[in-house]
């Protein structure tokens, strides 16, 4: 039988960080064996925002070769920049003619960054969601592994392979019905400055965030600095301690625990004993990353080769998916 796919995307814009890597990244390696991977660096909607291009190219490039450092293999995925497969741009176009605006108006993200925009909210913001489904449906992924945030994205696609199939492909559907793959562990990491906030690379202060690329100096000192409150006896379960969840849920994935042995081991400790056993066992697990990483950013014609090849396979798959798409809405073909 043929394996299932499953794609999955991370934006361009500044450096990786816990929670992407928790979240989205280390769940796709986990289970990559299992299936047919496409992961793409999403830079089409890295500018919904306001962007700067000079380091857009170069910003996709270590996105890239971080998939590669975080274990991402190449025998089981395929790793690709979105903007080089056209048919990204070419389906959201289609879906944007059959999606009510309404669907989109409403949408959590869009209405959170469309604050941050003022007056200047472009159309590309309200249509992210779109193009999202359309990264998704062109290679009829079966499973979408991505953290807590993007559950929403993901109704949105269920809800256009619906309407496409039910107007346009009533016979014969052209999209498969892709399921979200959401891991309870890592799926919702919090900041380092307020265990109420999640981790995100728009927070203006760094301090609220470990990068993955952040040195063990850098890590030591976030870490040292970074809210708790003044209980002892460390605990995942007091609601009113959420940054004290936060960090012992972060120490168990970083240190390989689970979270029975850390509520175990961490029940009578201080923050004092706590944060440098976490500062370290952080460290540790991103070490090899960043080494990995490193490495691949200096044998550029490799990660070109790479990008290359996952760009051709990405490319015969969707092509063949937007003709189908294509064709069920009436186009003529090309002459
Ligand atoms: P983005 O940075 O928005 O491109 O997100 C890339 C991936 O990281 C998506 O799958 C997100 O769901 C995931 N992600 C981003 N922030 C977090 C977070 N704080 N906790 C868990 N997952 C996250
Ligand atoms: N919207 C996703 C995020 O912010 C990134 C993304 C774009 C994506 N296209 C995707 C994730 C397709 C999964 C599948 O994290």
């Amino acid at each position: 039988m043929a394996k299932q796919r499953v794609l999955s995307g991370v934006q361009p814009t500044g450096n990786l960080h816990l929670g992407n890597y928790l979240g989205a990244i280390r769940n796709w390696v986990v289970n990559q064996a299992e299936y047919e991977n496409f992961f793409c660096v999403v830079d089409l909607h890295a500018i919904t925002v306001p962007h700067d291009p000079k380091v857009l190219a170069e910003n996709s490039y270590a996105i890239a070769a971080l998939y590669l450092a975080c274990g991402i293999d190449l025998a089981h995925a395929n790793i690709f920049i979105q903007s080089h497969v056209r048919a990204h741009s070419e389906l959201a176009w289609l879906f944007n003619c059959i999606t009510p605006v309404n669907w989109l108006e409403g949408m959590i993200q869009f209405k959170e960054k469309a604050i941050k925009q003022g007056d200047s909210v472009s159309m590309g913001l309200m249509d992210y969601p779109v193009l999202m489904a359309a990264d998704i449906l062109l290679y009829q992924a079966d499973r979408v592994p991505v953290g807590e945030d993007q559950k929403q994205h993901l109704e949105l696609t269920r809800d256009i392979v619906t309407r496409f199939n039910h107007l346009f492909a009533a016979e014969q559907p052209v999209f498969k019905m892709p399921e979200p793959l959401i891991l309870a562990e890592g799926a919702r990491v919090m900041s380092l400055t307020d265990g109420t906030k999640k981790m995100s690379k728009s927070d203006p202060s760094d301090q609220s965030r470990i990068n993955i690329l952040d040195s063990p100096e850098l890590i030591q000192q976030k870490i040292k600095k970074c809210k708790t409150d003044t209980e002892r006896g460390l605990s995942f379960d007091n609601p009113d301690r959420p940054e004290c969840r936060n960090l012992l849920g972060l120490y168990a994935i970083v240190s390989g625990q689970t979270k029975e042995a850390v509520a175990i081991e961490c029940r009578e400790m201080g923050w004092g004993q706590f944060k440098p056993l976490l500062a370290e066992s952080m460290i540790a697990h991103l070490a090899p990353i960043q080494a990995k990483y490193q490495e691949v950013m200096l044998d550029r014609a490799y990660l070109e080769s790479v990008l290359r090849n996952g760009r051709e396979k990405a490319e015969a798959v969707a092509d063949e998916t937007l003709a189908a798409a294509k064709k069920a809405l009436g186009f003529s073909l090309p002459l």
